[in-house]
This record gives structure tokens, C-alpha cells and sequence, in this order.
């Protein structure tokens, strides 16, 4: 028990007991003596919001993060007056708060405890700034575990660490390195067998420790604003996952294509460069879609500029890129350079867009082009004005995509990296200084550039890239995880990376494949290559400084093996594509960590390594050098070894080898996986078989494939094709059943059934009830038939 005396020996403050309960329909507020107002929101039955106030007073309630389209309603609440505290009771959970002290606990309905306040909520006052430092304490419980929290670069499982959320340009970071380029306050906790999420939509500085600091005290903590934190229950985490990501929203469709390959380099110019690149491309028959311009192909790094000495034609360069199935994506930088003759530079001076000092100059800050100014991304009228930029570079020279970057903001040769703190934002009519906008700042850019892009490119879909992050920038653009290094450990960081971004909402993300700084081995490129072609975005990205990193730069036979891996991805892209249509219909990360997939096998707890690529697909990369294999865990299941067709049967850590031309690669039994031939860039053939593959199972399993236009908006109006198979294996029989929806006519009038690991010899063969002649579906040995795409059943019988 803290005492008084300590208390404010500390200069920390605790709210003390009830003296008022009030109810306003969804919301309840609890005040306490000494001013603290709780306020409960029941968002649904299992998503509630609790916010703090002191000194009675809450802030206006305001947030970048949450979506427009967060689904709101539940379907019980029931509130109790009881002796030591009030009971609020929904159709899923219980939160009791405490009435002496304000503490809350929240229990399932079997009364088994899923969070508990330790200290609770506290603060202390920011003398400095003004405002206070608000803070929770959670209790810990013995194995627990934590995890998502946006792009850490540590273990998956974060127990033991702590944390830090302040966008960052952490060039060629480490391992655990604190903080990174995103802020995503939100993470997903583990508690006998019972997964909950935690969301704290503060955009100030926060801070999160995982029992580090105390064995049982998990707490999180800003350097100003409010306490404001949501709360999931699952008790599974894709509902955990999926109520996180309903609130912060979630993407449309991107085009197909930008699920292909990307090539990117700091920097291909002049212009011969690039054609170079793109022809050798071709020349190599090695699939790529999209090559990328950085800095270098503007006028003295002006944004929305060209240097005309190295690009005398943009306009024609990118009509010739395209005819060759090549999309051009550019850059473009936060950072307005200083130039009375700069037409972007002027329209901001003239309309007063950029950020302001506290006491009134502009805030100037280093990068490429020397002294910037920065526009004030947090006011509507800016962002409106710098989507309008994007007009001429889309709607006229025919780019296809940009990337920001740099928008954290980066600053250089100052030591905080960024804006100073005392810099004015709009926030969107909630004036505020860089503390509070920082962390949105990237995000509020790339919605503006979301914007224009989007506009200018209809009705053709946009691809938008960012490095920084708050939560919620999901909602615009594809993310990767910023200047990596060419070594082994950061293979490994990539893996935990993207595994960790699928588990907190943002799922269209990459790493610079081989890594941004230094250079790679051949070894390394490929083990890299052949992780991330799993990955939803697939680029390598690397700086000019270090040599060559395209797929050709490391002689033949890794060339062989990264076009072999490339070739794969684009053969399972309808698979990918289905698993992006999953995840904004719902939310369903694209990869999954082994907890993620079986929460419940605690062995999954702390593994890094083994991932799940969409539902059915198990991966797990080399990373090490000189291997021939490697250990892995299988989990629940029977998994079917791609490459040998051996199945194995999960819950068990298995030597798997896999010389380097091998991934360790495992599909789930009673799996389709349809697949397209491979092309060289995607729309290079019209696609004229589905091939699927089909891994027996003796059960059930479901399987899907997704498919529309690849690019526009009529799939919004029912322009898709959405097949589900029912797979049923027993003994001696095969039932494939299929339900069709939507109305898109694919292009292809078959299927090609490949089936895997069939424990039988077929005999005889009924298609919608009819018998068939083994010719007319040309079973071809016993594992290749085609079949009319529209069948609804199909029963075969072993001899
Ligand atoms: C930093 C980015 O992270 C990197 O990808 C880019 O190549 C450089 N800036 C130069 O624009």
C-alpha cells in the first residue's frame, strides 16, 4: 500500500475512491473525489474504451487512428451497485470497478480474471510542457505473454522488454534497437489460453514495459494526452486481431500487380538505367512488375520535379516501362526545399502551409535538398493541396505508384532526428505542438498522398508505400521496415517483423530484400529471396553505396534460384490475393505466428521462426549461413512437404533439410492451392486453366480463391468470383464440393486438378452426379483431371 506521504514524495498522483456513477446509455463515468473521471464505453460486447480524465476534465475526443467504419453495438449491458465496487456485465466479459480505489479488473463470465489493474491508472504532472505523463499499470500473471506492437525488431513474443513508440529514421538498426519507424500502441495478450488486446490511442511518445522493470507488472505510459486505451477480448486472437483492425480500419484492394515483384534501388538513373534493368528483366525471363525511382530522378530533390538531364522524357519512359509490363513507382519526401523559384515551394509560402515554431518562424529542418520546410500534413487544407500535386506525375506521366519516405519526418545532423518538439500543428482543428502530432505526422502525409493518388489514378486502383506509421495508416498504404542491413541476423529480423505487423492490423508489408545497407552474399540473397516472396510486399530495396543488388548480381546459380522463388509467387498469386481479400473482409492478418495459429499448443508461445503464409501454407526460412537444413516445429495438423509430398504430422520438432535451392515449405492437409502460370508480369497472359493443387485429407477441410478485374472498383459491385471448395477424404473416396459467389466471369473455362498424397487408386469418377469417362476429364496417371471450372461436386472412388 503506497502511503500519501510517498506519493507525493514521487510526484505521482492515484485517483481515490467513487463519489459519483452516472450512465448516458453506451457510456458510464465513474468520478472520483479527488477529481479523476472514468469514463466506460461498450463499444460492443467485447470491445470497450476506457478513458481518464483529471481535474474532472476530459480533452476533446479526437483521433487519427479509428476507422470511419467501426462497427458499434452489443448486445447486453447490465450495470450493478455492489459493496466493494460496481459490475458491468456484457454477453462476453465482466469489468469490475473498484469503488475505493478505481482500479478495474475485467473477468470472463466463468469469472476467470483476463486483465487487472495493478496501480491502475496514475500520472504524474509534466512540469516542462504541462499536461501530465499518464500512466497503467496491468498486473502480470505468470505466463503471460505479449505481442504485436508494430515493427519492433525483437523476439515475437515481447515479454521481458520494453518499449518505445516514437517514429524514428533508425538507419541500419539492430536487434532490439528502441524505437523504430512506427508507432502502433497495440498489443495482444496471452493469458491462460485466453487471448485479449490492449489499443492505447495516444499519439504523444508511449512507452510500453512487458514485465521488464517488475517480473509481475506490465505497464504502459505517454508523455502527455490522455489515458485512453481500448480493450479486445477474444478469447481467440483473430478476434483479438480482428476487432483491433475493425476499429483502426483496414484497405481496399490493391491492384494485383502490386502483389508481383517490385526491383528498387537507391538510385537507377539516367534513364538508360533503368531500361537496362527492366530489359534485363526480361531478357533473364525473371517475372517483375514494378521498378522504382528514388530521390535521385528529381530536379535537386524537389519533390514533383524531373531532372531533365538524366530524364529528358519521363512521360515517354514510362509509356515505353509500361508496354513492357513494367509499373513505375517515385518517391517523394515530406521536405520542401527553400527556393523562391520552386512552384511547390511558393504555393506553400504563399498559402501559409508550412509548420510554424511556437513563437512563429517556420520550422526548417535538413535533408537531400539541403534547408526544407515541411508542410503541416495534421491540416485538411494542406492535405488537400498536396494530394492536388500528385496530378501531373500520375494523371499525365502515367507513374503507377509512390512511395513516401522520410516521414516520420526525418531531419538530419540534428541529434533528436526530427522536428523540435515546440513545432505547431493543426491536428485537424485541435492545435497541438510536434509532441502530440509526431507520431501521426507520416501517417497524415500518406493519407494526403493516398488521396491524390487514388483520384488521379481512377479508375485504375492506387499503390501507395510509407515507411512511418501510426495505427490505422493500414487504411492508405503498403508499409516496409526501412534501412535493414545485408546480414543474417536481420533475415531474422525481417521474419519477426512482418509476422509482427500482420498481428497488429498492417499486413500489406516488406523488407528491402538483402538488405538496405551493405551488401548481401549470394547465400544470403537467396535464403532472403526465398522468405520473402512470402511476404505481402515483395521488394528488394538496397542503397547505391554497396554494389549490385539484383537478382542477376550473384552469378548463375543463385540468379536460378531467386527466378525459381520469384516464378513461385507469381504461380501463387491467386492464393495471395485471396488472402488480402480475407483480410479486409474481416481483418484476418496474412501471416500468422504459430501462436496466432494455435494459441492454445503452448510450445507456439515463444517460437519466432515458423510462420503460416495465408491459412494453409507453413514457411520457415533458413537463416543461417552454410545450412543444410534446419529444426522446426510443426504444429496442429498434417502437413504435406511441398517439395517431396512426405507428410508430417504436427506437434512435433522436426530436422527438415534444405540445401540452398530449398525453403522448408508445408501445406496443410485438405488444402486446394490454386495457382497461375507464371507470367512476367502480371496481365502478360490471359489465364486459361486454374491450376489447384489438392493435398488429400481424410476429413474435412475448406479452401477459397478469390479473383475479380485485378485493378478497378467493379468488384465492389459484385464483380468478383469467390469460390469455395469443401474438400471430404475418406479411405477410398474424394467428395470436392464448390460454392460460387459473385458475379465476375473468369477468364479460364477449367480447372486442373493435381492431387497429392491420394491413398487410392481411382476407379471411378461422377461429376455433378453423372459418371465420366476417364478421358473426357483427361486423368492423366492418378493425379492430374480437368474439370469444367463450374462444377458443383465431384465424387471420386478408388478401384
Ligand atoms: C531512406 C529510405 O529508407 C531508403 O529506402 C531510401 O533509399 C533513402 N532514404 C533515399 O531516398
Amino acid at each position: 500500500m503506497i502511503t500519501n506521504t510517498e506519493i507525493e514524495k514521487r510526484g505521482n498522483q492515484y485517483p481515490n475512491h467513487i463519489v459519483e456513477f452516472k450512465q448516458e446509455n453506451d457510456k458510464l463515468f465513474f468520478t472520483t473525489q479527488n477529481g479523476v473521471i472514468l469514463e466506460i464505453t461498450i463499444l460492443r460486447d467485447s470491445a470497450i474504451r476506457f478513458r481518464y480524465a483529471t481535474e474532472h476534465v476530459f480533452e476533446p475526443d479526437f483521433s487519427y487512428a479509428i476507422s470511419d467504419d467501426v462497427s458499434l453495438g452489443y448486445n447486453d449491458l447490465d450495470v450493478k451497485d455492489e459493496i466493494p465496487e460496481y459490475v458491468i456485465t456484457t454477453s462476453k466479459i465482466k469489468i469490475r470497478v473498484n469503488k475505493s480505489n478505481l482500479k478495474v479488473q475485467i473477468v470472463d463470465l466463468e469469472d476467470k480474471v483476463i486483465i487487472d489493474d495493478e496501480l491502475g491508472f496514475h500520472w504524474e504532472e509534466n512540469y516542462n510542457y504541462g499536461g501530465n505523463i499518464v500512466k497503467m499499470g496491468k498486473v502480470c500473471h505468470s505466463g503471460e505473454s505479449y505481442y504485436g506492437m508494430g515493427d519492433k525488431a525483437s523476439h515475437t513474443n515481447l515479454k521481458g522488454k520494453r518499449v518505445n513508440n516514437w517514429a524514428t529514421d533508425s538507419y541500419a538498426y539492430g536487434k532490439d534497437q528502441e524505437p523504430l519507424y512506427k508507432s502502433i500502441p497495440f498489443y495482444v495478450g496471452l493469458k491462460e489460453e485466453i487471448a485479449y488486446g490492449v489499443f492505447f490511442d495516444n499519439s504523444f511518445s508511449t512507452y510500453f514495459d512487458f514485465a521488464n522493470e517488475k517480473r509481475n507488472v506490465t505497464s504502459f505510459w505517454a508523455d502527455g494526452g490522455e489515458m485512453n486505451y481500448y480493450f479486445f477480448y477474444g478469447p481467440k486472437m483473430n478476434q483479438v486481431v480482428e476487432a483491433y483492425t475493425d476499429l483502426t480500419g483496414l484497405p481496399e484492394l490493391p491492384p494485383l500487380w502490386a502483389l508481383g515483384f517490385h526491383q528498387s534501388k537507391w538510385s537507377y538513373y539516367p534513364e538508360k538505367k533503368v531500361k537496362d534493368i527492366a530489359s534485363t528483366f526480361r531478357k533473364l525471363k525473371i517475372p517483375c512488375d514494378a521498378i522504382y525511382l528514388d530521390i535521385d530522378y528529381m530536379e535537386g530533390f524537389r519533390c514533383f520535379t524531373w531532372d531533365n538531364k538524366h530524364f529528358p522524357n519521363p512521360k515517354k519512359m514510362i509509356e515505353e516501362l509500361e508496354e513492357d509490363g513494367f509499373k513505375t513507382i517515385t518517391m517523394i519526401d515530406p521536405g520542401i526545399k527553400i527556393d523562391r523559384d520552386y512552384w511547390v515551394y511558393q504555393q506553400a509560402m504563399d498559402n501559409g502551409f508550412f509548420c510554424r515554431r511556437a513563437d512563429g518562424p517556420h520550422f526548417k529542418g535538413k535533408v537531400w535538398p539541403g534547408e526544407c520546410k515541411f508542410p503541416d500534413f495534421t491540416d485538411p487544407e494542406v492535405r488537400e493541396w498536396w494530394a492536388g500535386l500528385y496530378k501531373e506525375m500520375i494523371a499525365d506521366m502515367g507513374v503507377k505508384g509512390v512511395w513516401n519516405d522520410m516521414n516520420e519526418p526525418a531531419i538530419m545532423e540534428v541529434p533528436s532526428k526530427t522536428a523540435n518538439l515546440d513545432v505547431r500543428h493543426d491536428y485537424d482543428g485541435h492545435p497541438c505542438s510536434h509532441r502530440k502530432a509526431h507520431n501521426v505526422y507520416g501517417m497524415q502525409m500518406v493519407r494526403a498522398t493516398y488521396e491524390g493518388v487514388k483520384k488521379f489514378m481512377f479508375p485504375r486502383r492506387p499503390f501507395v508505400l510509407t515507411r512511418a506509421a501510426y495505427s490505422g495508416t493500414q487504411r492508405y498504404c503498403a508499409t516496409w521496415t526501412g534501412d535493414n542491413v545485408a546480414t543474417w541476423e536481420h533475415l531474422w529480423i525481417a521474419n519477426v517483423q512482418m509476422q509482427r505487423m500482420c498481428m497488429s492490423g498492417y499486413s500489406f508489408v516488406g523488407s528491402d530484400i538483402g538488405g538496405f545497407a551493405e551488401q548481401p552474399n549470394g547465400e544470403l540473397f537467396a535464403r532472403w529471396m526465398q522468405l520473402a516472396i512470402f511476404h505481402p510486399f515483395c521488394r528488394v530495396h538496397s542503397s547505391g553505396d554497396h554494389g549490385d543488388q539484383e537478382p542477376w548480381s550473384f552469378g548463375d546459380e543463385i540468379t536460378d534460384i531467386v527466378r525459381k522463388y520469384i516464378e513461385l509467387r507469381y504461380q501463387l498469386l491467386p492464393y495471395l490475393y485471396t488472402m488480402f481479400y480475407k483480410y479486409i473482409n474481416g481483418g484476418l492478418p496474412m501471416l500468422q505466428s504459430l501462436v496466432f495459429y494455435d494459441q492454445a499448443d503452448t510450445q507456439t508461445h515463444f517460437r519466432t521462426d515458423e510462420f503460416l503464409f495465408g491459412e494453409q501454407i507453413l514457411v520457415c526460412p533458413v537463416q543461417e549461413p552454410n545450412a543444410q537444413g534446419r529444426r522446426m516445429y510443426f504444429p496442429k495438423g498434417k502437413w504435406y512437404n511441398y517439395w517431396t509430398d512426405e507428410v508430417i504430422s504436427g506437434g512435433v520438432e522436426k530436422w527438415v533439410s534444405a540445401e540452398i535451392e530449398i525453403i522448408p515449405l508445408f501445406v496443410k492437409e485438405g488444402a486446394m492451392v490454386p495457382k497461375y502460370p507464371v507470367q512476367q508480369y502480371v496481365g502478360e497472359k490471359e489465364i486459361k486453366e486454374l491450376q489447384i493443387d489438392v493435398y488429400f485429407k481424410e476429413g474435412i477441410e475448406n479452401s477459397e480463391v478469390y479473383e475479380d478485374q485485378q485493378d478497378g472498383y467493379d468488384y465492389k459491385k459484385g464483380r468478383y468470383s469467390l469460390r469455395k471448395f469443401r474438400l471430404r477424404g475418406k479411405e477410398n473416396e474424394l467428395i470436392i464440393q464448390q460454392f460460387k459467389d459473385g458475379n465476375f466471369i473468369t477468364s479460364y473455362e477449367k480447372f486442373i486438378l493435381t492431387f497429392h498424397g491420394l491413398p487410392f487408386e481411382i476407379g471411378t469418377i461422377e461429376l455433378d452426379n453423372e459418371i465420366v469417362d476417364p478421358k473426357d476429364i483427361k486423368l492423366n496417371g492418378n493425379n492430374t483431371i480437368e474439370v469444367s471450372k463450374d462444377f458443383t461436386e465431384l465424387h471420386l472412388v478408388g478401384k
